[in-house]
């Protein structure tokens, strides 16, 4: 080997095989210093602000409007007027070209809203290029095909609007959970009132000038930025007919328990603690790929993440040594280096929240890995985690940690990997890893979960749905199942 690479007095593969920085430029983004709400197809100031900042360097990158009760009540009108002048009652064929339109302008603007997405959230801009933004236009294409054929979708039924759509979601994936909850709702006719997370309103906001674009009528789709109080003002109007919510199972519970009795429909899409079953008889080096994928994509910030490795103990030893390996090559730093594998943790809540629940990992007894890496001085972050000696008692086997943290366990048979996958209040989605179809199929039907993957994790498709069991929620998202939550069937 030394021979070989001292041949002609040069060594034959590079010493050193770190990458140089490869940063995607800032400079097709173009912040404002502050941004109001879009209401009523304008900009209107908000009642009280706050700052957004970049989570991985700490900088602030824009004001922002906090939204008051009264703010979002003239956001709901707004909508309702917008509902009640043509928008529902405009042809199917029509609401799709806004729809088509969205999706062309978002392929076109592309690069643009991924560079922002990353920026303000803290996720690397291979994910934001390749993930997000691809999908948040698929998305509104799916349903822009949709937004005619309702009565194809729903055969001697009579599919009518909702009315007003209320709908709050997270910062894990702020422009594609934008695109999940309004593209279904205007392909159904209903108009919308969307509050964007507080840590992560930018894409948001660039998206009214997507609506714009498309000369979407105005108070169709209205943004209204802010906390919880806003998000909780939005479920308190009494004229909103639905509301859509995605975030934590803890507020999840409390709107649902303030919508009780009210007739309005809900729907939630909430924690999860997924299940990533490895059986012996798999591909291992691709089951490996997919339990980083599983759990180390968008830092783990992810509901459906495969956070608890299940392996069968045959092939424990060599499957944990093939992901301590691979752990060690993960770069881990700035979101908008090409390179990035692990971006910023998405804020220091969040990131206190890791931490707390690590903490209480080591002191239960497991035992922690983590890979060597320089991780950078500012902003928020944590290296990729692997925990072994993991009991299913342990916080960090039963609680949502929403980061890059994987807890491994094992078990023997089929039986086994069924009953302690499903030893969970969550049901959101799994994984299994086998050569054996037959197996695919027996374990699917057992797991307590909306997505089942085989041989694969994380895959997302606008034609899937995509919803969870116990408390991780109700209803789906995407595919034909998508369009229900926003239609009504009564004469
Ligand atoms: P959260 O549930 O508080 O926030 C989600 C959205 O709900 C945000 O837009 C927020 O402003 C809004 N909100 C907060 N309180 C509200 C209220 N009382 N009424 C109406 N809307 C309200 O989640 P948070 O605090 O950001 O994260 C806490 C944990 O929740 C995370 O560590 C993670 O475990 C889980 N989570 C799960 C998500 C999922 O995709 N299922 C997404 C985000 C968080
Ligand atoms: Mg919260």
């Amino acid at each position: 080997m030394a021979e070989i690479d001292r041949a002609g007095g040069t060594p034959a593969v590079p010493g050193d095989w770190t990458y140089a920085p490869a940063p995607e430029s800032r400079d097709i983004v173009h912040l404002r210093d502050r941004y109001g709400l879009f209401i009523g197809g304008r900009w209107v100031e908000a009642a009280e602000s706050y700052e957004t900042i970049s989570p991985s360097t700490e900088e602030t990158l824009a004001v922002i409007g906090q939204a008051s009760a009264e703010n979002v009540d003239e956001a709901v009108a707004a909508a309702r007027t917008a509902f009640a002048d043509g928008w529902s009652s405009l042809a199917g064929s029509e609401r799709a070209k806004y729809l088509f339109r969205i999706a062309r302008i978002l392929q076109e603007r592309a690069r643009e809203f991924a560079v922002l997405e990353s920026l303000n959230g803290g996720k690397p801009i291979k994910e934001s290029r390749d993930v997000d933004i691809p999908l948040a236009a698929a998305h509104f294409f799916y349903y822009a095909g949709w937004a005619d054929k309702l009565e194809y979708a729903f055969p001697n039924r009579t599919p009518k609007p909702v009315g007003v759509a209320g709908q709050i979601i997270p910062w894990n994936f702020p422009l594609l959970m934008l695109a999940w909850k309004i593209a279904p709702a205007l392909a159904c006719g209903n108009t919308v009132v969307l509050k964007p997370a507080e840590t992560t309103p930018l894409t948001a906001l660039l998206f009214c000038d997507v609506l714009r674009q498309a000369e979407l009528p105005p108070g169709v789709v209205n943004i209204v930025t802010g906390d919880g109080r806003t998000g909780a003002a939005l479920v308190e109007n009494d004229d909103v007919d639905k509301i859509a919510f995605t975030g934590s199972t803890e507020v999840g519970k409390a709107i649902q328990r303030r919508l009780a009795g009210s007739g309005k429909k809900l729907t939630l899409e909430l924690g999860g603690k997924a299940a990533n079953i490895v059986f012996d008889d798999c591909a291992l080096d691709q089951a490996v790929e997919g339990i980083v994928n599983g759990i180390y994509f968008n830092q783990g910030h992810v509901c459906c993440a495969g956070s608890r490795l299940f392996a069968q103990e045959s092939i424990y030893e060599p499957l944990v040594e093939k992901l301590k390996h691979r752990l060690e090559t993960l770069r881990v730093g700035d979101p908008l280096d090409k390179n990035t594998d692990v971006g910023a943790i998405n804020s220091a809540m969040q990131l206190e929240k890791i931490k707390e629940l690590v903490e209480s990992g080591r002191e239960e007894g497991a035992e922690i890995y983590q890979p060597a890496c320089r991780l950078p001085e500012k902003g928020y972050w944590f290296a990729p985690t692997v925990f072994t000696n993991v009991a299913q008692s342990y916080r960090i086997a039963q609680e949502e940690i929403f980061g890059p943290v994987l807890s491994v366990l094992t078990f023997r048979t089929p039986d086994e990997a069924l009953e302690k996958a499903n030893n969970t209040p969550y049901g959101l989605s799994a994984g299994v890893w086998t050569e054996k179809g037959s197996r695919i199929l027996w374990m699917a039907q057992r797991l307590r979960a909306g997505v089942v993957w085989a041989n694969t994790y994380n895959r997302f498709d606008p034609t899937s749905p995509f919803g969870g069991y116990k408390e991780s929620g109700f209803g789906r998202e995407g595919g034909l199942h998508g369009l229900e939550p926003y239609l009504r069937f009564d004469e």
